[in-house]
């Protein structure tokens, strides 16, 4: 038997934030990201809690790819706040320490049945942690990203309010950008995916095929900024039912080893796991019959409009028509264009970070089932 739950209420469209003034909670901790406090961006919170008179705490210790250390400070300050409500305002790093320094309280025995209300309001389209049970969070002393999954990490309510967005440089929103596109294109072909998930995913790709590159070149265009919330949000639920894939196995290890923005690390390994997946590159020849994952990334090749001569023509559209719009979104196609390492350093650290991509618990469930030698293979194609 299967089940499909949303757990998390989605309040989105005009006024959502307006939401937190209904809110029946006696004190609220407020995880925000330093960008949000410096920016100002805090007021959109601070005024409807001020205005609904709620008493609240700030906490904005927070940095990207969140460590340990920081989710530890987070807890101490949970404690002493009391809070019986969280509102986590920031992008993934924001939201998903929040889910971790909740998860952490929670399961402590004098917090034993309590629940703490955990509501999040994403800053950037891309995570999707609004509506997930996961929070990622590194371990710098060994270089490592571990993705915490359990349900009771899904957040109580999600608020997806365009005001927040409308400051994301073009930088980020390309890489949060292929985030969402990389979080559809995984859950669609996962070892999970069904209709449910499925139908989610699509959707999330043709909003993004339509209007990510519009968000990319117009912060002020609010209308394609809200379908890429919508779209993230929209994503996030389907591969919180349908898990992930290699893709996300190996992009965490280079978040955690070289730093990689994530969406950024995974847009870069995207065309080269999809060839790897569907087993299809500018050599192949067309087959008789094909694997599930190849049929799928072909609808979604067409639900892009990229509805080409035949099967191993449509897979390569899509692996080109990703390439093409990090192209025009200025984004790096391979690390040694990156100038973050020496080629020494990189080649040393492919056998640990394929060691690592195997064993992260998004790999399992990806379409084809991939050994050490097969990870290495594509870090290396990625230098
Ligand atoms: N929980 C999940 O389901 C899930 C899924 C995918 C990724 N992740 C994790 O989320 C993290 C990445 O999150 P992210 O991509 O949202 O980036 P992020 O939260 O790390 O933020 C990236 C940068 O954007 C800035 N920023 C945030 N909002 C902004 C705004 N409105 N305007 C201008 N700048 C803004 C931040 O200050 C930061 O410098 C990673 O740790 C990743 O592993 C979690
Ligand atoms: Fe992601």
């Amino acid at each position: 038997m299967k089940n499909f739950d949303i757990k998390t209420r989605i309040n989105f469209g005009e006024s959502a934030l307006d939401r937190l003034e209904e809110l029946d909670k006696q004190k609220i901790l407020v995880i925000a990201d330093p960008f949000v406090i410096k920016s100002g961006l805090i007021e959109h919170i601070t005024l409807r809690l001020d205005r609904s008179g709620k008493d609240y705490d700030i906490f904005s210790d927070v940095v990207p790819d969140p460590p340990i250390e920081k989710i530890s400070i987070g807890v101490s300050a949970l404690i002493k706040s009391g809070a019986d409500a969280m509102v986590a305002v920031g992008g993934g790093s924001a939201i998903d320490s929040a889910k971790a320094m909740r998860e952490v309280v929670e399961k402590m025995p004098e917090y034993s049945g309590k629940h703490i209300c955990l509501i999040a309001i994403p800053t950037t389209s891309g995570t999707g942690s609004e509506v997930t049970a996961f929070s990622v969070i590194s371990d710098p002393d060994h270089d490592k990203k571990y993705p915490l999954v359990d349900d009771s990490i899904l957040p109580d309510e999600a608020i997806l309010d365009v005001e927040l967005v409308k400051t994301v440089p073009p930088g980020i929103t390309a890489d949060t950008g292929m985030d969402v596109l990389t979080h559809a294109i995984e859950a669609y072909v996962s070892t999970e995916n069904d209709e449910f998930s499925a139908a989610l995913a699509e959707k999330a790709v043709e909003i993004v095929g339509s209007f990510l590159l519009r968000s990319y070149l117009d912060n002020n265009d609010t209308h394609a900024r809200r379908k890429m919330m919508n779209a993230s949000c929209l994503a996030g639920i389907a591969f919180n039912h349908a898990s992930l894939g290699l893709n996300h196995g190996m992009a965490h290890q280079l978040g955690a080893k070289f730093h990689i923005p994530h969406g950024r690390a995974n847009a870069m390994l995207l065309p080269l796991v999809i060839q790897y997946n569907s087993d299809i590159n500018k050599h192949s020849k067309s087959k008789a019959e094909y694997p599930n994952q190849v049929r799928k990334y072909a609808t979604l090749a067409r639900i892009l409009g990229l509805q080409n001569f035949n099967t191993i023509t449509t897979v390569r559209a899509l692996v080109n028509w990703i390439e093409f719009m990090m192209k025009e979104m200025d984004m790096p196609l391979c690390v040694s264009t990156m100038n973050i390492c020496s080629r020494e350093e990189y080649f040393a650290a492919i056998p640990e970070m394929a060691e690592a991509a195997l064993e992260d618990s998004c790999t399992a469930t990806n379409p084809r089932t991939p050994s050490k030698e097969d990870i290495m293979k594509i870090y290396i194609d990625l230098w």
